[in-house]
């Protein structure tokens, strides 16, 4: 069935855990993601990208989404990630999407806070859930000042404005992850204490984005079967186990699934170079994206929560 974000994060709030929101460009991602959540019993985001919608077209992958939504068991939502174009946000909120992201993260702080609330202003009377962003998602050195930590970290006074003035149902918020497969020079940090305070501050329900573990495994594989992915490194287990607990309800994932997507259409082109039936190449892929999909519902504490 289709939800709203905001129903299915104030849920995981409550029960201490969060809700995955997976970036899908096409069927076989949809499928994999959508059967996993049905096969756990757990709700699910299916999180599309501007980039997402031009590749996929904005009428075809709505419809797939929305069809697929409503004949599973349990609560998916269908939610715009990283929102720039407002004529594509606007889009989405008449065109069937239960929840949009105002990605205003790169404007000035209260053109930011215009835009996002633009935003609530247009998806409030349509029921459809707001995420907006506070702060720079960026990996953090080890040998960064306390002031230029400041200065990209959302802050927890302004984060607590923020919400206030715009009124959204969600933030995302910078605590040290950033997208794609290369988080971390040396060790891996969050800011975890900022969650927590940020938590305690704001009553927006909190979104970690690049949250990615870019298992090693996968990696890994993918680079035998001829990739190049170098010095990759993820969030571990246990910091978004933490971040969860501090707070966090909603958990980005796109990175992890396009890894093992990868690694096992490149195993199934590799070990059969014969084969040229699509389903015996995708299908391998398919499988890969639903096996990590389970792991993260089940990272995230997700499993039975939708039963
Ligand atoms: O955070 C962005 C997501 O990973 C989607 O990436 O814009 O390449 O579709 P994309
Ligand atoms: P990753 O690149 O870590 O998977 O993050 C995805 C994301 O935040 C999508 O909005
Ligand atoms: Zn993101």
């Amino acid at each position: 069935m289709l939800a709203t974000n905001k129903e299915l994060m104030a849920a995981a709030r409550k029960g201490k855990y969060a809700v995955g929101a997976f970036n899908i460009n096409n069927m076989e991602w949809l499928q994999a993601v959508t059967g996993a959540a049905e096969e756990l019993g757990s709700p699910a985001i299916i999180a599309l990208s501007e980039g997402a919608i031009k590749y996929a077209g904005f009428r075809d992958i709505v419809s797939m989404v929305r069809l697929m939504a409503e004949e599973k068991k349990v609560p998916i939502s269908l939610h715009l990630d990283h929102g720039k174009d407002m004529d594509i946000i606007v889009k989405c909120i008449e065109g069937g999407f239960t929840s949009v992201m105002i990605d205003g993260s790169a404007l000035p702080f209260e053109e930011n806070i215009a835009v996002t609330a633009k935003v609530v202003e247009k998806a409030r009377p349509k029921g459809v859930s707001v995420e907006g962003e506070l702060g720079k998602l960026a990996g953090i050195e080890d040998n960064v000042s306390v002031a230029e930590r400041d200065a990209i970290f959302t802050n927890p006074t302004q984060a607590e404005e923020f919400v206030n003035r715009t009124g959204v149902d969600a933030l995302a918020i910078a605590v040290g992850t950033s997208h794609g497969a290369y988080k971390f020079k040396g060790e891996a940090h969050l800011a975890f204490d900022r969650i927590s305070e940020i938590a305690s501050r704001v009553k927006a329900l909190l979104v970690l984005h690049g949250a990615s573990g870019v298992k090693q495994e996968n990696v890994d594989l993918a680079n035998r079967f001829g990739a190049s992915i170098k010095g990759a490194k993820g969030v571990p287990d246990t910091a978004i186990v933490e971040a969860i607990r501090r707070g966090i309800c909603k958990v980005n994932i796109d990175t992890d699934i396009r890894i093992a997507f990868n690694a096992y259409v490149r195993k199934a082109l590799s070990e059969k170079p014969e084969e040229i039936d699509p389903r015996k190449v995708l299908g391998p892929g398919r499988d890969a994206i639903a096996s990590v999909v389970r792991e993260k519902i089940k990272l995230f504490g997700s499993e039975g929560k939708a039963r």
